[in-house]
């Protein structure tokens, strides 16, 4: 079994043809044949050529496709969902259907968002359409919560009705989880070798750290972490990290600082520093209610700078001589960001 991905409650791996007696079942349901159409399988021996010709073939030619859904506590397989590829449709498409018995329990939107996750970080999607006959309500419904916006009607290949055509902008940006744990570890260590003046920690005390150190960095290590790291995504490869770490103390639950900043040489200049920064403040505003986040950058470190204030930090000081090189001792100047909206602290 491949994994595709994991939720919270749910694992996606790749369909295989032991999967004919589920495809079977859920290829015959009503739901499906009035929403999505009759594939005309009707026998295990059909179900099984379903599987080889339509998901199994795409996982070759694309990398992606339908996946097999199932609940992590019970094993019970729920549905399938995953990425298409049409032929003649330009974009990449996802695709979902689930036993009637376990729908109004989220398990849809919780595997489409673990399905557009992958489309981000693992095959570099920038935007992903979903179709969907006009009259299934409930399809519709989903898709506008997940973010997905009416782009039109649309006569698939094939076919001669029209339908609901879907869309939706993928953000390159994610918060990071225990599966890029190795990326971030990479991406932070090679951070800290080229540029030493940049960061307070050295390579030589980060690389002793051991894998734990790094997951609780990242807040993969347990429900209430307190530190988090996003990562900005270029073409399905980690091309970017910052992380934020909350106060825990209830006197100062109000600030957060924003840590490890980092884009590499190579995909720097293209507007994935400002996304990382602006995804930390998003995600600080709401819904954990950060009043203000606060930073430090070396005193002449001019790109990282120009890029705080770029996004609303303002310079509140400086602390001489705050971190030792071995060439000397470099400044540290201090930034904060008071975050907008119905949380902006009132000052007496
Ligand atoms: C600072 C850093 C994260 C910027 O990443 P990036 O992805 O290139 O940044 P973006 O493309 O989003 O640029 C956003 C803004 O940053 C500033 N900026 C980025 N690169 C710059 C450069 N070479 N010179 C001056 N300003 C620069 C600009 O204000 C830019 O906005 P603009 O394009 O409208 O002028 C990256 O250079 C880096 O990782 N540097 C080394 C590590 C580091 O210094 N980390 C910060 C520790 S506090």
């Amino acid at each position: 079994m491949a994994l595709v991905c994991e939720t919270e409650r749910l694992r996606l791996d790749q369909l295989t043809e032991g999967d004919a007696a589920f495809a079977l079942q859920l290829l015959n349901e009503p739901s499906y044949i009035r929403n999505i159409g009759d594939k005309c399988v009707r026998t295990l021996e059909q179900a099984r050529a379903y599987l080889v010709d339509g998901p199994m073939a795409s996982y070759t030619r694309h990398g992606f496709g339908l996946n097999r859904v199932a609940l992590k506590d019970s094993g019970a397989v729920v549905g399938m969902c995953g990425l298409l590829r049409r032929d003649g449709m330009q974009d990449v498409e996802i695709g979902y259907a689930f036993l009637p018995e376990f729908w109004s329990q989220g398990y849809a939107g919780e595997a489409v968002a673990g399905v557009l996750r992958t489309a981000v970080c693992q095959h570099g999607l920038q935007r992903v359409i979903a179709v969907v006959n006009p009259s299934n309500a409930e399809s519709k419904r989903l898709l506008e919560k997940l973010g997905f916006v009416l782009a039109g009607d649309v006569v698939l290949p094939g076919e001669t009705t029209a339908i609901h055509q879907f869309a939706k902008a993928l953000s390159p940006v994610l918060r990071l989880s225990a599966e890029h744990v190795d990326a971030y570890r990479a991406l932070m260590l090679q951070a800290y070798d080229q540029h030493p003046d940049a960061f307070t920690s050295s390579h030589a005390e980060r690389a002793a750290l051991p894998m734990a150190w790094w997951l609780a960095r990242m807040g993969a290590s347990g429900s209430n972490a307190h530190e988090m790291a996003f990562g900005a995504f270029h073409n399905g490869q980690l091309a970017g990290v910052a992380g934020l770490s909350l106060e825990t103390r209830e006197r100062v639950r109000h600030k957060a600082t924003l840590f490890g900043m980092f884009v590499p040489q190579q995909h720097r200049q293209l507007g994935l520093g400002r996304q990382l920064v602006q995804a930390v403040l998003d995600y600080a505003r709401s819904p954990v209610g950060v009043r203000q986040v606060v930073l430090t950058v070396t005193q002449g470190n001019t790109s990282a700078e120009r890029l705080y204030a770029g996004c609303g930090f303002r310079v509140f000081g400086v602390e001489p001589d705050a971190v030792a090189l071995g060439t000397g001792f470099v400044s540290k100047v201090h930034m904060w960001c008071p975050l907008e909206g119905e949380h902006t602290l009132q000052r007496p």
